[in-house]
């Protein structure tokens, strides 16, 4: 593969996002990491400490850069002339999601295509939503989240991790 995109929340970076970033590195020149608005859910982290989390988790990879965006995926894409777009499958459940967002994109940007990776099955319960759910009420979730990303969490949620 030529250059990719690999857009998300990433609030914070999973270990399920990470093996996508790592097998998605490994099959393109060059991989972007964005960071978008998903106007679907409400943030824990800043767009700057989510980057400097992914940052941080991939430091191990030379191909990959990291970038926030507030606009319409579709347009960064047109901008930065970056034809295909990387996204994780974790179950059947993601998948009408999955479709529209990849169609819509294609509507919006004809030269775009979607690239799904099925998620590694170990990691296929897993999101950055459950994740803060289960750590907001004291679960553990220190195997589940890179290392610095649960500094993190303990950071924010004090007390009750
Ligand atoms: O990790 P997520 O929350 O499933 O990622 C969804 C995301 C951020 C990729 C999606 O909401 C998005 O692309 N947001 C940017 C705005 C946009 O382009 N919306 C139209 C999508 S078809």
């Amino acid at each position: 593969m030529k250059r990719a995109i690999y857009p998300g929340s990433f609030d914070p970076i999973t270990n399920g996002h990470l093996d996508i970033i790592e097998r998605a590195a490994s099959m393109s020149a060059h991989l972007t990491v964005a960071i978008l608005v998903n106007p679907q859910k409400k943030g824990l982290f800043s767009f700057e400490e989510r980057k400097r989390l992914i940052e941080e988790s991939t430091r191990h990879l030379d191909n990959i850069e990291v970038i926030c965006f507030s606009g319409l995926l579709a347009e960064y894409c047109r901008q930065n002339n970056m034809e295909i777009i990387i996204r994780g499958l974790r179950a059947i459940s993601d998948y009408e999601y999955e479709i529209q967002m990849a169609q819509m994109n294609k509507k919006l940007y004809p030269q775009v295509d979607t690239v799904f990776l099925m998620t590694n099955p170990s990691y296929a319960y897993l999101s950055s939503s459950l994740v803060k759910e289960v750590a907001q009420f004291g679960g553990c979730v220190g195997d589940l989240v890179p290392a610095v990303a649960y500094q993190q969490l303990k950071e924010k949620l004090k007390g009750r991790i």
